[in-house]
């Protein structure tokens, strides 16, 4: 048997859109740039992975969650250094008007748009966050901002959670959630893209102890990604060269995408630079008493993990694919071998034929399994074209009622990866999925 890996984002792109995973965002009106929508088995995905993430992440003692809304005061992005310093230079051709980040382009070369020679503007900063205005009154006390990362709610919110939950350090929060940037040069799919989902998690700790922190969390998280099913030589780690001014240690987890290595998840000793930054700012004192070592008084240091939802999503999607016996005709499928507590549908139950007496048979036999998984139920084409459907949408067990079952009271399940196939009796079918499937 041959087989082969993703080639090309474009393959990607488009199994995306034939399956129902991604289509893109207002695509009767022709899209929008660089904007998705995740549709009925993405959606699944993403539940499924951010599942897996709020799992690993806050089913622990140290740590809880919160989920803060989008729209935030907006002296939170003064506090922060987002006004300020969230921005890329850009420059204009001066001749067809196209935008690019300076540090993307050779302004020696003619402009990658129009050709034209050494007509491009003076560097502009121009901030990547998207402004809006609150309120009926349009002035510019009104306008406020989209988050671009959602890290500032858990800052914000920080003696909030620290003393309802009476956590004691080091301890962290954690959250899932949008956030926007106005990307000059968004693209790739849903790598970089203007609107996407973050989950992140910032753990305070003592001053002095970062360090040792970051390397605990630096394994966690490493880990997570291979427990997804990552294949491991695709992943490694990036050191920032670097830093940004908030940060005193960051190294990112990359993944070997179709269009090279692209960072996935940023790990980052942030200091205390945010929570000082909101203590200026909001007047409101924002020290920790440490009872354990003598009521000292401090603002934490901050270790951070942030992955994207997206970015994850997408890794996992180009690391599960594979084309099997290419040009082989009748052999040839493409399968998606996502882990099944990753898969979208876990089990596709498949009446032989659209008969009566098997759909008599078979309606049970779902509705039993959907109480645990979530399933598909599907009667139209050859059976073999429903086996390669299910393939290519990564489902792990195909249930096929056929005649025998009228009698044997069995069905024959199917498995993805080996294609190997077993009669099991149905009332063994409960126990054999959980078995087989073992989710967590
Ligand atoms: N709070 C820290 C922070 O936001 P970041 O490195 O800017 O750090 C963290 O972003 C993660 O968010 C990235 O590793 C990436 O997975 C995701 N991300 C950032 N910008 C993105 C974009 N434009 N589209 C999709 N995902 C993005």
């Amino acid at each position: 048997m041959s087989e082969s890996n993703l080639k090309s984002m474009a393959e990607l792109v488009s199994l995306s859109k034939r399956r129902g995973y991604v289509f893109q965002s207002s695509e009767i009106y022709g899209g929008l740039g660089s904007c998705w929508d995740y549709g009925p088995l993405g959606v699944e995905l993403k539940k499924n992975i951010q599942a897996r993430w709020w799992k690993a992440m806050t089913y622990r003692e140290d740590i809880s969650g919160i989920d803060a809304s989008i729209l935030m005061h907006p002296t939170v992005w003064k506090a922060s250094g987002h006004i300020d310093n969230f921005t890329d230079p850009l420059v204009d051709c001066k001749k067809c008007k196209a935008r690019f980040r300076e540090d993307q382009i050779d302004l020696t070369k003619p402009c990658p748009a129009c050709g034209e020679k050494g007509s491009f503007t003076e560097p502009r900063a121009f901030n990547l966050m998207f402004s809006t205005k609150m309120g009926a009154v349009e002035d510019a006390a009104s306008t406020i901002y989209l988050r671009p990362e959602t890290c500032q709610g858990i800052f914000t919110n920080f003696l909030n959670v620290q003393a309802t939950m009476r956590l004691k350090l080091p301890f962290g929060i954690a959250q899932i959630g949008k956030a926007f940037r106005n990307e000059i040069t968004p693209g790739n799919f849903i790598f970089r893209t203007r609107e996407f989902e973050q989950m992140e998690m910032q753990y305070f700790v003592r001053p002095g102890t970062q360090m040792e922190h970051m390397e605990k969390w630096k394994e966690i998280r490493w880990n997570w990604h291979l427990e997804n099913g990552l294949r491991p030589e695709r992943l490694r780690w990036a050191p920032h060269t670097k830093l940004a001014h908030y940060a005193d240690a960051a190294i990112d987890i990359e993944y070997e995408f179709p269009m090279g290595w692209g960072e996935m998840e940023g790990i980052h000793s942030r200091t205390n630079f945010d929570l000082t930054q909101h203590q200026q700012y909001s007047g409101k004192n924002l020290q920790y008493v440490d009872q354990a070592d003598n009521n000292n008084k401090y603002i934490p240091y901050v270790i951070e993990t942030s992955v994207g939802s997206d970015r994850t999503i997408l890794a996992l999607m180009c690391d599960a694919y594979r084309l099997e016996n290419e040009g082989g005709g009748e052999s040839e499928r493409t399968v998606m071998r996502f882990k099944p507590d990753i898969a979208p549908i876990k089990v596709a139950v498949l009446p032989l034929m659209k008969k009566t007496d098997l759909e008599d048979k078979a309606r049970p036999i779902f509705a039993d399994i959907q109480k645990n998984y979530r399933a598909e139920y599907d009667t139209s084409g050859s059976i073999g074209k429903r086996y390669r459907r299910q393939d290519e949408i990564g489902t792990p067990f195909c249930i096929t009622v056929d005649y025998d079952s009228l009698t044997d009271n069995a069905v024959t399940v199917r498995e993805r990866d080996s294609m190997k196939q077993e009669r099991i009796a149905i009332d063994n079918l409960k126990r054999y999925l959980s078995d087989k499937l073992q989710l967590n």
